[in-house]
């Protein structure tokens, strides 16, 4: 072979070797976004991967997100890698405004360093461009609509970064906390805000109100918690959407599951279960599962009759098929007796899985009744569901139905608007304050200075 064909050779070698990286790296990306679940909120229904414009839902208004396919006219395609970053883990656009938080970057500020860069190879070099903007861009009303009162709230608590491995634990522990708090962002649904809507680290994963559906507390604690799960249980809870422990999942859980964590490969599932079963248990406020766990099934018959009680006989005629006369469930469908739905501090969920139904991604579906019973009717037969099969001392109200079917309680997002521009308005006071007390003191100083000065 001569010198030049070598050299050839060589060059397109290599050529090839730097191709197959790039699309190894986007590949990589390709996964990493599955696993971060960008997909749910940048895809709208029936529209382009990644062209944004699905709604996300608050009661002054929508906010959409944005189109993050490579086009340098409608998406990202002019982000730099730098630019790409700063979006991702604080929550700022190229053009130097403000995100709101609904873009979960509180979370992705722990994507390692590598993985972003994989993130970006797969956005810039494998997604289709879409060179068209969302229908709908997000218009709040004012004050809303002023995205700077996100800087206060950042500039106090947005400041997470990559956690450190933590030596102390196995691979597999770590892989399974960086995948579950950096990519998966249990946290941002799992763990309870205080009053700021800041995370409270102390009370890690241990349940927190969604507006329409309750993130129950999955800490290691046995009564609130889920720490009578297997580590196999909760990774096939992830997979299939429901576990043999007598849960199944809905509302936001569901769609992660379903365009996220069932994609996952089965080591990182067993990871993010290995993680999550070692979470120190938080007992969380007011309610314990004992007391309804452990309930026997009773062969109740007057369920079938005509009785006094309309919960009961609602759930006669919709729901027994199914779910038996019992409650006893069996061929393929679940149990209601003890029922993780029916032993949450908060009757939400039962009440919102009537309401939508559930399509989890393996196994059966439950339709939804939303158009066939109205509030009163599924208040009664919520209320009917907890007293006969779950905690008594759970119940919900006509009131508290019709405000879920609504749409759910106000979002976190317009307290964290209003606490954002509370906290930049104090701000803005303490530097004025701060420079006119500077000032005034340098103004004394040099009054107090000048006789020796003379
Ligand atoms: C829970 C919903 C949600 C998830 C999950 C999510 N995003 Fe977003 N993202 C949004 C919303 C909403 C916006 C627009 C927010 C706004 O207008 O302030 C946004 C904005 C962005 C932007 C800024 C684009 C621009 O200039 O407008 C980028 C980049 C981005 N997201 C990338 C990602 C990537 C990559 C992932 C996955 C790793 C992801 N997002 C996951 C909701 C989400
Ligand atoms: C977008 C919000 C959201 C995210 C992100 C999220 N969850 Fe959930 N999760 C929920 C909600 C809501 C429920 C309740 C579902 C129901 O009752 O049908 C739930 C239920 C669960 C349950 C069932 C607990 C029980 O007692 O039945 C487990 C386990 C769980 N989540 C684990 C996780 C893990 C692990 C992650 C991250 C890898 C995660 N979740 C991410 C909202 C979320
Ligand atoms: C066609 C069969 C069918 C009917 C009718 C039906 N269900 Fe279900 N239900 C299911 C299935 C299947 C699941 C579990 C889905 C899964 O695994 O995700 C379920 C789950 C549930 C859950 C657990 C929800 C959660 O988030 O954990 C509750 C509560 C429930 N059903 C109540 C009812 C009530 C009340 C009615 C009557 C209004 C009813 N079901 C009618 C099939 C049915």
């Amino acid at each position: 072979m001569s010198l030049l064909s070598m050299t050839l050779a060589l060059a397109t070698t290599s050529a090839a070797a730097l191709a197959d990286d790039a699309s190894d790296l986007a590949a990589r990306g390709h996964y990493l976004a599955i696993a971060g679940d960008c997909a749910a909120c940048h895809t709208a229904e029936h529209g382009d991967p990644f062209a944004g414009g699905k709604a996300i839902a608050t009661p002054l208004g929508q906010i959409f997100s944005t189109n993050i396919t490579p086009s340098t006219s409608a998406g990202i395609g002019d982000y730099t890698f730098a630019d790409f970053d700063r979006a991702l883990r604080h929550g700022v656009r190229r053009d130097g405004s403000n995100l709101y938080p609904a873009m979960p970057y509180t979370a992705y500020a722990k994507i390692s360093d590598e993985d972003m860069k994989a993130l970006y190879a797969y956005f810039h070099g494998a997604v289709m461009p879409v060179d068209k903007k969302p229908d709908h861009q997000t218009a709040l009303p004012f004050p809303f609509n002023l995205r700077f009162s996100m800087a206060g709230w950042n500039l106090l608590f947005a400041r997470e970064t990559p956690d450190a491995p933590d030596a102390s634990q196995s691979p597999e522990w770590n892989r399974g906390r960086y995948l579950s708090e950096a990519l998966g962002h249990c946290q941002t649904c799992h763990t309870p805000r205080n009053l700021l809507m800041a995370e409270e680290a102390s009370k890690g994963m241990s349940g927190a109100s969604l507006g329409q559906w309750y993130a129950p507390n999955i800490t290691s604690d046995r009564a609130r918690g889920i720490g009578a799960w297997s580590a196999a249980q909760i990774a096939e809870y992830l997979k299939n959407g429901h576990s043999s422990v007598g849960s199944q999942a809905g509302g936001p859980m569901l769609e992660a599951i379903n365009m996220s964590f069932s994609k996952l490969s089965d080591p990182d599932l067993n990871a993010i279960a290995t993680y999550i079963s070692s979470l120190p248990a938080v007992i969380s406020e007011g309610h314990d599962k004992t007391s309804a766990t452990g309930r026997p099934v009773t062969n109740d018959l007057s369920l079938m009759s005509g009785s006094a009680d309309a919960g009961q006989q609602i759930y006669a005629d919709n729901c027994a098929t199914c779910h038996q006369s019992t409650g006893a469930g069996g061929r393929g469908l679940p149990a209601l007796v003890a029922n993780a739905a029916l032993t949450r501090p908060v009757a939400d969920n039962a009440v919102m899985a009537v309401l939508d139904g559930l399509s989890p991604p393996q196994g059966h579906d439950m339709p939804a009744f939303a158009d066939k019973l109205d509030d009163r009717e599924v208040a009664d037969l919520t209320n009917f569901l907890f007293r006969q099969f779950g905690d008594p001392s759970i119940q919900t109200t006509e009131q508290q139905v019709k405000i879920l079917r609504a749409g759910g309680a106000p979002s976190n997002l317009i307290q964290l608007a209003q606490i954002g521009m509370v906290i930049a308005a104090v701000i803005l006071f303490a530097v004025i304050a701060g420079n006119s007390i500077l000032i005034a003191r340098r103004r004394r100083r040099a009054r107090s200075r000048q006789p020796f000065a003379s």
